[in-house]
């Protein structure tokens, strides 16, 4: 697959069959992640990569209903955390937030050429899943990862706006709406 092919190919899916993962499969995501660009090359983020099956139902347990119903099918869940004074802070710029999410859209795009989904996600109870994975305080988990692999029918259980999605991605704005030549204009 080529990188216009990935990037296309890349989805937040929710119908997901379980598959194996192996240990040279998380391998080869951390490589991904490893090769991202950082401030200072400080490398900022951290993964763990739970197959536990208890550990996932606990960490699914906790999340909204809306998460559930389609996380409960995950094979992994991948925890992503980061701390503010692992990475560069210049005035108000605060780079670790950036620097973990380029190299955690590396996760992304490897697991896509790999043929897994990757869905990250926003819903879940951070500090439940920080203390199901032993994450202490200090650090910020950003975001899971869903991961699976993509089902060969939609499960009928998702909502009918999560079906459709599954068909097709969620329409994206103009070109226009955010991209400026020369200088910013409203
Ligand atoms: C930070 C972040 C949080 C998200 N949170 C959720 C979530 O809690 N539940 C969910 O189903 N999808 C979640 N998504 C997936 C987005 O809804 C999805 O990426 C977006 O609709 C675009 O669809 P596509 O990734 O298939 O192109 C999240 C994505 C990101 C990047």
């Amino acid at each position: 697959m080529n990188l216009d092919e990935v990037l296309d190919k890349r989805r937040a899916l929710r119908s997901l069959d379980k598959v194996e993962i192996s240990d040279e499969d998380i391998y080869k995501l951390a490589q991904a992640a490893s090769l991202a660009p950082s401030c200072f090359n400080n490398q900022p983020w951290n993964y763990i990569f739970v197959r536990d099956q208890q550990l996932i139902d606990q960490i699914v347990e906790s999340m909204p209903q809306g998460n559930q119903i389609w996380a409960q099918n995950a094979s992994m869940i991948i925890g992503v955390f980061a701390r503010k004074d692992d990475d560069c802070t210049l005035g108000d710029r605060e780079y670790y937030l950036f620097d973990t999410g380029l190299a955690t859209q590396n996760i992304l795009l490897k697991a896509t050429e790999m043929g897994l989904v990757a869905h990250p996600i926003a819903g879940y109870d951070k500090k439940k899943s920080m203390e199901i994975m032993k994450i202490s305080h200090d650090y910020n988990l950003i975001t899971l990862l869903v991961v699976g692999k993509k089902a060969k029918q939609i499960y009928q259980n998702l909502s009918d706006k999560q079906q459709v999605t599954e068909e097709k991605r969620p329409s994206r704005k103009d070109l226009e709406e955010f991209v400026y030549f020369d200088k910013y204009e409203e």
